[in-house]
């Protein structure tokens, strides 16, 4: 019974090495980890009904920058602290210390702010990794708050103590934040690269009379997935994939918005103007890929990507 026990505690052992050795493999099981999906839905219901759509939202995403916000903002809190836990290793450098601690401090708010707006538009596993990011910083946050609070009594030692475990706490969120965007793309644009996958020149896509009106429709050219949309003799193109997450957007709403046709996305609302792929509301940040068409003599549609 014993011997029939030890190798699987082995077994078990070894897995367990495996697996921190291993930090992608962590991220991976945080992706899966169903037991986190009460909080993610509360929480992201709560976030939602606290951004609805509008200017504010896009600022919060990033959409005036044409890139997600959040990276740029944490740069402050994640440089701040990591230098104050430098000048610690020296002698007198414990007021600048605590300047920078506070400095990081007061960055978490926009960088929070940011990052929750486009948490609450991402898919699943990407939320359930993104909570623990979120709960990683928040925690290293504390430990920094905590420092900053036992050094204004005197106590530096202790601080330090504080200010590197929070820069080890922030530095696993870090990872994960990371492993977010990198590894399941959440930031980056899903869009179809139309350059590298459509050749030079203009290229025959239907008859103009095959199009329905006012009404948007999938095409294949190639590779490429396009949202065509017609409107009496006008017809635009965009990449079918949206930006955002790679959403279906000839199964979106055509909407007016600031007085040009635009398709919302039907997966989490980002709106583009139908013409030219230009971002009107977030979450998606980056303009979608547009192609410009003409209609030839014999009534056939060409397109060629839009420079
Ligand atoms: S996939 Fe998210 S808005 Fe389109």
């Amino acid at each position: 019974m014993r011997q029939s026990l030890l190798p699987s505690a082995r077994a078990r052992r070894t897995r367990k090495a495996a697996l921190l050795s291993r930090p992608a493999a962590l991220a991976e099981r945080i992706e899966r980890a169903h037991s986190l999906d009460p909080v993610v839905h509360s929480l992201s219901d709560t976030v939602v009904r606290a951004l609805p759509a509008g200017a504010r939202t896009d600022a919060l995403h990033g959409v005036p920058f044409g890139q997600p916000a959040h990276p740029a903002l944490v740069r402050l809190p994640l440089g701040c602290w990591t230098s104050a836990v430098l000048l610690d290793l020296f002698r007198g450098t414990e007021r600048a210390a605590g300047v920078l601690i506070a400095a990081g401090i007061a960055g978490t708010a926009p960088a929070a702010a940011t990052g929750l707006a486009d948490w609450s538009a991402l898919h699943r596993d990407q939320q359930r990794v993104g909570l623990v990011h979120a709960i990683c910083q928040a925690g290293a946050a504390t430990l920094f708050l905590g420092s900053l609070a036992v050094r204004a009594g005197g106590r530096t030692s202790y601080g330090r103590v504080l200010s590197a475990s929070g820069l080890a706490v922030a530095t696993v969120g870090s990872y994960l934040g990371g492993h977010l965007a990198l590894r399941l793309g959440a930031g980056t644009s899903h869009a179809e690269q139309v350059s590298h996958l459509s050749g030079l020149g203009w290229h025959d896509l239907c008859a103009l009379r095959e199009l329905p009106d006012r009404r948007p429709v999938r095409r294949q050219l190639g590779y490429l997935s396009l949202l065509v949309y017609r409107q009496g003799s006008e017809v635009s193109v965009l990449s079918d994939r949206c930006s955002h997450l790679g959403g279906p957007l000839h199964q979106g709403r055509i909407v007016v918005e600031r007085g040009a046709a635009c398709v919302a996305c039907p997966w989490h609302g980002s709106t583009f103007v139908i013409a030219d792929g230009t971002v009107v509301h977030g979450p998606a940040t980056a303009r979608q890929p547009s192609f410009e068409t003409r209609v030839t003599s014999d009534g056939r549609i060409e397109l060629r990507p839009r420079p």
